[in-house]
């Protein structure tokens, strides 16, 4: 199985020159892959790890506006590709939360070794649904999880920023937003932006839609 992993990754290497390009400017090794579990319709529908082309992470962090005063989270991060990106382009915090230990372990080796030194950079094992994003300003989920668990991270998340007294909106990237209508559901988000897929010459990988929202729950002007 590790013989395999190892291939696999070669493979996606080879085939997605791009992204290997950017793993060596940023010092990280972020290819791999991970098996998810359950399925539509359960509570503990948790998505396998595959990266994100950096082309679309950074496309995403542009539409969705990142500046140098964001928190930024990626909810589900694996090896903490998109972490490392929104790092480089500014984020004055990029952290990353992480399921499965493995590949949480992995993306704290690369925080060890990579070139964006002296960098606000955080990982964190453990489920989403556990962890306090009131700080955060800008959320990164490439359709992680499902309904079940946006929910309760939405629920969450604006208990939380009212204890805290969050003066900020929190805007939300959802990448292949599977469960889009939780979050128009929950009533107080509303769509500021999208983005289409696109293909990308001499690269492999998969590409997909990107809704971006913001909370309702604050003025966009406040903090
Ligand atoms: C499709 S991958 C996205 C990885 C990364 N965000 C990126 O775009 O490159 C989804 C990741 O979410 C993680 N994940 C799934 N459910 C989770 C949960 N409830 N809490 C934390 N991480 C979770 C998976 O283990 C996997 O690494």
């Amino acid at each position: 199985m590790l013989s395999g992993l190892r291939n696999r990754n070669l493979s996606a290497r080879l085939l997605q020159p791009a992204d290997e390009l950017w793993d060596r400017r940023l010092g990280i090794s972020t290819f791999g892959h991970h098996p998810g579990s359950g399925g539509p319709g359960e509570r503990e529908w948790y998505m396998h790890y595959i990266p994100s082309p950096y082309r679309d992470i950074f496309d995403v962090l542009e539409i969705a506006g990142l500046r140098s005063d964001d928190v930024f989270t990626d909810l589900g991060c694996g090896l903490g590709r998109v972490v490392f990106a929104a790092s480089h382009r500014g984020a004055r915090r990029a952290e990353g939360v992480e399921l499965i230990p493995a590949l949480a372990r992995q993306a704290q080796d690369n925080r060890a070794r990579t070139r964006l030194e002296g960098k606000d950079i955080a990982f964190i094992q453990g489920n989403v649904i556990d962890h306090d994003i009131s700080a955060t300003t800008l959320c990164y989920m490439f359709h992680s999880f499902g309904h079940q668990i946006v929910a309760e991270v939405l629920d969450k998340a604006r208990h939380d920023r009212r204890t805290a007294g969050a003066r900020r909106p929190l805007r939300i990237a959802y990448v292949n937003p599977v469960c889009d209508e939780v979050i128009r559901d929950s009533g107080w988000f509303r769509r500021v932006g999208q983005l289409p897929p696109r293909t990308q010459w001499l690269s492999s990988a998969d590409h997909y839609r990107t809704t971006i929202w913001q909370s309702t729950d604050c003025s966009p002007r406040g903090g």
